[in-house]
């Protein structure tokens, strides 16, 4: 099970002119391949890895035991970030997120994650049993919250269709259960000129709104982000890589907001983007973008 990790190399030369980095929170353990790079080049550093997926966590611990006190993970939703700031002295210098899922999450065919897997409808991140499922989406939802979600998140033109269409299904035949039916099911619906000249998998953002909207993904990145800039040093930095527009939009936002706030600089003018010979090597690292916030108050 791998990870490529993406723009590390650009990430770890801004850290590296960086006043500090004693101490770095990785917000989006995944298999630790960010953490894993802070040890190796930053051999004062301490890193604290997060994530809310605990065979993730594990798995990176487990990994990284190697480096002893140097790391510790913690399972934990970044959009809680701020309650580090209860445990000890937590002033962190960098702050970094890698959004989304790792390769691990969608690989595994009964996360329910990847159209392309046969599993069962779930798509949650961490485990709570509390939790709404794509499961619960897709079969008890009606038309219209349904369409909302796939027209919100996946930015689906075709969501009221695609909406109505399901409703349709379930009536007549019952439950749509794994990932496999629904992509049949979505086949069904659209008409296969729709299909052509959606260009992608017609699954695509369908699975993704259902994604975003399990893990409520957008309003953890805002909670994170304001948490991140609550508990980060002075001259510290909030570093975060993000896939698609909606959460890019978000972060971009934040940081204009920030800086006419008068609550520091924004680093990167224009999001820093994979080389060629990156998106080459891993094809997952091709809608990346990174920006970079560094704190200069201390108020807040
Ligand atoms: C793209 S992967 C990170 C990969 C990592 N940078 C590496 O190189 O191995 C994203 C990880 O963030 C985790 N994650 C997503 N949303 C999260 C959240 N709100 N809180 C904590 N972890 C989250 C996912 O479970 C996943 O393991």
């Amino acid at each position: 099970m791998e990870h490529t990790p993406v723009l590390l190399d650009e990430i770890i030369e801004y850290a590296r002119q960086a006043e500090k980095k004693d101490l770095i929170v990785d917000c989006t353990l995944g298999l630790g391949g960010y953490s894993e790079r802070f040890l190796k080049e930053f051999h004062q550093a301490i890193v604290i890895g997060l994530d809310v997926d605990p065979f993730a966590q594990n798995m990176a611990k487990e990994r990284l035991s190697r480096y002893g006190e140097r790391f510790s993970a913690r399972l934990m939703n970044f959009r809680d970030i701020e309650e580090l700031k209860n445990s000890g002295k937590m002033v962190p210098d960098l702050v970094v997120f890698d959004l989304g899922v790792s390769n691990l999450q969608l690989t595994s065919a009964d996360r329910g994650f990847s159209y392309n897997e046969e599993g069962p409808l779930d798509m949650r991140m961490g485990r709570d049993s509390d939790k709404v499922t794509a499961w619960d989406v897709i079969n008890t939802f009606d038309a219209p919250e349904m369409s909302d979600i796939f027209r919100i998140y996946g930015e689906e033109r075709h969501a009221w269709q695609i909406a109505k269409g399901i409703v349709r299904y379930r009536q007549k035949e019952g439950t749509i259960d794994s990932t496999t039916s629904l992509v049949q099911v979505l086949r069904q619906i659209l008409p296969a000129p729709v299909q052509r000249k959606m260009g992608k998998h017609p699954a695509r953002r369908i699975f993704q709104a259902l994604r975003i909207f399990v893990n409520d993904e957008l309003e953890s990145l805002e909670k994170g982000l304001e948490g991140a800039f609550v508990i980060v040093a002075e001259k510290g930095s909030i570093i975060i890589v993000s896939y698609h527009s909606l959460e890019d939009r978000i972060v971009k936002h934040t940081f204009k907001r920030w800086k006419m706030e008068g609550l520091g600089q924004i680093i990167t003018k224009k999001p820093v983007v994979p080389s060629d010979e990156e998106i080459e090597n891993n094809i997952k690292a091709r809608s990346a973008k990174m920006r970079i916030f560094k704190k200069e108050t201390i108020f807040r």
